[in-house]
């Protein structure tokens, strides 16, 4: 049976009886709303831990002040069912006053990397990431913890961190989950309007097509990249954020693609709702 635990102190018992039976500890973080993109995650962690952990917290810090923290879906009940189905041992569910109770001073950055590709448009985002993260680690101390590839510049930075911050956990990067059209699964997918959602698949068509591309034999970054522009263009509903070319583990631009190094990802608002997809070369 699943338990939903409401509190810090709750989490940390249930952890330490783990810990004394020497179970290894499986931690999926996530904002909930789930969907198949969260649950590959967390069927990676049931198949590989004997105790899972999975924690359902839109997190404040991680939202500037003029993004969707209010309409950011939330349906605590819908995941609970999911989660029950999928073997999770456990759902935490912090509350906001004790993640970051009044007085709340401490954060954690990891310089450069978070100030570029969606840093670069959503200053403070990863500084909330990863401050949120890191106190999840603290109180679940997870020998594994697995996120998205969709994310990729949140699974670089994380990584980073725990590795700068001598956190003991295992991080495993999983595969982009897409919708029949190629549409990346996110919670945000359910905000858009029907036109913005028949433009959606835009960019992972336009990254198809980098890729079909630089097959050809085009590996100027430039080139690419407006190509990518200019299909995504196509959608009157579309706005670039942007789209780049990067270095998969320092996310600095590459003018020329390096095969086995090759980050390309972009951003792009349909209306309010910002999308995100990339593709590793
Ligand atoms: P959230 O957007 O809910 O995503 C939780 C995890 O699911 C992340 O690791 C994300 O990369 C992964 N994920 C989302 N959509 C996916 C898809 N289509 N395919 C594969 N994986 C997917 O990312 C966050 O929450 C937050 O920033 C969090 C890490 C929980 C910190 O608040």
């Amino acid at each position: 049976m699943m338990k939903i635990i409401r509190n810090i102190a709750g989490m940390k018992n249930e952890i330490y009886r783990h810990f004394l039976d020497g179970n290894s500890i499986g931690f999926v973080p996530t904002m909930g709303y789930l969907h198949e993109g969260h649950l590959s995650l967390i069927r990676e962690s049931v198949k590989k831990n004997e105790c899972t952990v999975v924690s359902v917290y839109v997190n404040p810090t991680q939202f500037g002040p003029d993004e969707d923290y209010e309409q950011y879906p939330r349906d605590l009940d819908r995941d609970r069912k999911i989660l029950t189905k999928e073997g999770v041992d456990y759902l935490f569910a912090c509350k906001d006053k004790e993640m970051y109770p009044s007085g709340y001073k401490t954060y954690v950055e990891v310089h450069d990397l978070q100030d570029v590709l969606c840093g670069e448009s959503r200053p403070g985002h990863f500084r909330g990431v990863c401050t949120v993260v890191l106190k999840l680690f603290h109180i679940i101390k997870p020998d594994y913890a697995y996120f998205g590839q969709k994310d990729a510049q949140q699974a670089v930075i994380l990584k980073k961190m725990a590795k700068d911050l001598n956190v003991d956990v295992e991080i495993s990067v999983m595969p982009i989950v897409r919708e029949n059209d190629g549409l990346a699964l996110s919670s945000r997918n359910k905000l858009l309007n029907p036109e913005q959602r028949a433009a959606a698949p835009c960019l992972y068509e336009s990254l198809q097509l980098a890729k079909r591309v630089l097959l050809e034999g085009e590996k100027n970054s430039d080139k690419i990249i407006n190509l990518i522009r200019d299909h995504i263009n196509k959608q009157k509903c579309a706005k670039i954020d942007y789209i780049e070319i990067v270095d998969k583990n320092n996310l600095k631009s590459l003018p020329q693609i390096i095969k086995g190094k090759t980050l390309i990802a972009c951003a792009v608002y349909m209306g309010q709702v910002r999308l995100i997809d990339n593709i590793m070369i």
